[in-house]
């Protein structure tokens, strides 16, 4: 789909569309064995229903969109393996429907909810951001989704809230990288509660106008264009307010390499490479890579008499 272009042809409801391929995978397994639900997980790629109601978005960038193909078949998602084309492999029949997401702690109304039931709260819109991989590589993608500050506002944070921890879901059965201990499982990620509340963090459901591919994150992951890729965490199940800095899967990992605020800050090099330049998926030539990856002019405050060399 281009920008612009918003078909609000009828398709299939979400639930009713996912409900279906569950359905098909199942029958298709019992059936006619394994090889039927590769092609069934395979289709449902090519296959995922339109959103409709998108509107557009004042903050897109109007830079080419890497394309769908690259933007999907190409990703971090450690809970699917490690390597780059592991996640479109093996992520195909990842099920995203029964699916909940807890908001807890330092909030008016701790509850769960069931993602149907969120994504009614919202009107929906597509946001084209740049992203930046703390890899060196990027990409532009047109993200579907809703305004994380539109839910935080929602959920009425308490003054003692000063961050917001996300975890992922934890499933070893499903996720084959969870049976390993290649991370700590769940992965975690958080957000002080001003970047949170900033109108570029976007929590997304989808991508070129269509359902979130399963390997970009279904059905719901986090997008917060300033920062390195490694924030964007996946298959949210739980969003926790807190009064402190909350842990972070990478910063734990490696708390040389990874900090909490991991802003794209060219200026400052990974340990093991230079954060100068990047790679656009797709081009030849490296492009310089830009403070707050663009975005400085819209959230370079928010770091105001912050060292970013030490809170990197
Ligand atoms: N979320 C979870 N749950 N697990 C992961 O391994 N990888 C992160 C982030 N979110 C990751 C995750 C990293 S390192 C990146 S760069 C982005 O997802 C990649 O998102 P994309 O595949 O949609 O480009």
């Amino acid at each position: 789909m281009r920008r612009g272009d918003k078909a609000q042809a009828e398709v299939t409801p979400l639930s009713l569309y996912l409900r279906r391929r569950e359905f098909l995978a199942l029958g298709a397994g019992s059936m006619v064995g394994a090889r039927a639900v590769a092609r069934v997980a395979l289709a449902s790629e090519t296959e995922l229903p339109r959103l409709t109601g998108v509107r557009n978005s004042p903050y897109s960038t109007e830079e080419e969109p890497t394309p769908y193909k690259d933007v999907t078949s190409y990703n971090n998602y450690y809970e699917f393996g490690t390597d780059k084309a592991d996640p479109a492999a093996h992520a195909g029949s990842f099920r995203t429907r029964p699916w909940t997401v807890a908001f807890e702690g330092e909030i008016a109304k701790p509850q769960t909810v069931a993602i149907d039931e969120l994504l009614s709260w919202f009107t929906l819109e597509e946001r084209v951001y740049r992203m930046r991989c703390v890899e060196a590589w990027s990409m532009v993608i047109p993200w579907v989704g809703f305004p994380l500050a539109d839910l935080v506002k929602r959920l009425a944070p308490t003054p003692k809230a000063e961050y917001v921890a996300f975890t992922s879901v934890f499933d070893p059965s499903q996720m084959p990288g969870q049976r390993r201990g290649t991370l700590n499982w769940p992965y975690v990620e958080g957000l002080r509660l001003d970047e949170a509340m900033h109108p570029l963090a976007l929590l997304a459901v989808g991508l070129y106008g269509r359902v979130l591919p399963n390997q970009n994150g279904a059905p719901l992951r986090l997008v917060v264009p300033w920062k390195y890729g490694f924030k964007g965490i996946k298959a949210i199940t739980k969003v926790r307010f807190v009064s402190k800095e909350p842990p972070t899967t990478w910063s734990r990992m490696a708390p040389s390499e990874y900090g909490f605020y991991a802003n794209v800050n060219p200026a400052v090099d990974h340990p093991r490479w230079s954060q100068a330049r990047e790679r656009r998926i797709g081009e030849f030539f490296k492009r310089p890579t830009l403070p707050f990856n663009g975005y400085a002019d819209q959230v370079a405050h928010l770091y105001d008499g912050m060292d970013l060399r030490r809170h990197y």
